[in-house]
């Protein structure tokens, strides 16, 4: 079924001028964007977003880095979003990532791997509500 995903181009994205490279990467592969903004991140809002990570021994440094400037989040729509979406980015670690994956062409390391994917339908939902309104997402993608 088509649905959606939630994704971010992190700070470590848009510092090293990649936004539209990984846009273009995005779009090639067949996803509509549905909502998109720039805005940056308190170290608060990081972690809120994070929250299920407060645990980790990576959740400070974590925080810090996705406030360290401004990010790109988006709502993608596709055929079987979320799963393709996990795929297209690659492994969390960019080092274990598979050829020609975003992470694997971008991303420098696991904490700053340019890019995150929702994980579930239902985490696509809760994290597209944490960045756009409902009158954010665009009606009509045609
Ligand atoms: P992501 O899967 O998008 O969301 C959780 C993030 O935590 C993950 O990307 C990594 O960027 C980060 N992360 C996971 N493991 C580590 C680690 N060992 N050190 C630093 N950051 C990490």
């Amino acid at each position: 079924a088509t649905n959606r995903t939630l994704t971010i181009l992190k700070p470590d994205c848009v510092r090293k001028n990649h936004v539209g490279d990984v846009i273009a990467h995005i779009q090639k592969a067949g996803f509509k964007i549905v909502a998109m903004k720039m805005t940056r991140l308190t170290a608060a809002t990081a972690g809120g977003f994070y929250e299920v990570h407060k645990e980790r021994p990576f959740y400070g440094e974590l925080c810090a880095f996705m406030s360290s400037g401004p990010c790109v989040p988006m709502i993608l729509e596709k055929e079987n979003a979320v799963a393709d979406f996990r795929k297209l980015i690659g492994a969390t670690d960019p080092a274990e990532a598979a050829e020609g994956t975003i992470r694997k062409l971008y991303a420098d390391s696991k904490g700053e791997n340019i890019i995150h994917g929702s994980d579930s339908d239902e985490n696509a939902a809760i994290e597209s509500a944490y960045f756009f309104a409902k009158s954010e997402e665009v009606a009509n993608l045609a």
